[in-house]
């Protein structure tokens, strides 16, 4: 049933909600640097694969799913992009210990079970000097807003297939092993309250 729900309504819908355009354009200045073949961490419907720079032309994407999604398939035809899936969960990403130059993770660490671990499975992967790259909204700092934060998250988690609202993304990835000097948190009028609280940028895997 849970798959049956994230398959034909959650990510329908997901990919109207995080594909209208203000989402795209935080997408596209995320992505702008994207040099290697990345790795993207639970590509969902594929609504990164089109703001990646024309010279990216190959990449790996991690999905629990024993098939990708349609559109994501779609996305990767249109721009000629060849997408190798890799099975498997964010906490135990199936590769090597420092394989990956590049990391993407957009709106994935608010519903993963343990983000501290997938971040810790993050640096395990990448190479020293690799690239995080990150997009998520995250807790409030303001009081009100966090309250209503948490009043909502119980739904939300329901709703939106374990998606939390008030999750300290941004103590979380401060206490990993990345040099975070190139991420900031701050509030985004791209994204609607009481997802507004927005992680962005590149982390440096020490
Ligand atoms: C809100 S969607 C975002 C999709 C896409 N990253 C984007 O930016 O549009 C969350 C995605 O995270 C994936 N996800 C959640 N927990 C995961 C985990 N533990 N390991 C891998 N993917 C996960 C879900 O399957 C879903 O595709």
């Amino acid at each position: 049933m849970e798959g049956w729900y994230e398959r034909r309504l959650f990510n329908p819908l997901m990919d109207l909600a995080l594909g209208q355009p203000k989402f795209q354009r935080l997408r596209e200045q995320l992505l702008a640097t994207v040099h290697d073949a990345p790795l993207e961490i639970g590509p969902g419907t594929g609504l990164n694969l089109p703001h990646y720079p024309a010279r990216v032309r190959s990449m790996r994407v991690l999905a629990r799913e024993a098939e990708l999604d349609r559109r994501l398939l779609e996305r990767a035809a249109r721009r000629d992009l060849a997408v190798a899936h890799l099975r498997g969960d964010a906490a135990r990403i199936p590769l090597p210990d420092a394989s990956v130059d590049a990391l993407v993770c957009t709106f994935v660490l608010c519903s993963v079970r343990a983000p501290r671990e997938c971040l810790r499975e993050f640096a395990r992967v990448l190479r020293s000097g690799g690239h995080l790259y990150l997009l998520e909204h995250v807790r409030s700092p303001r009081r009100i807003e966090l309250a209503v934060q948490r009043a909502l998250t119980p739904l939300q988690r329901v709703v939106a297939c374990g998606c939390e609202l008030d999750r300290d993304l941004c103590a979380d990835v401060e206490s990993s092993s990345f040099d975070t000097r190139g991420l900031m948190c701050a509030n985004s009028s791209a994204l609607p309250f009481p997802a507004s609280e927005v992680l962005a940028g590149i982390a440096l895997r020490r």
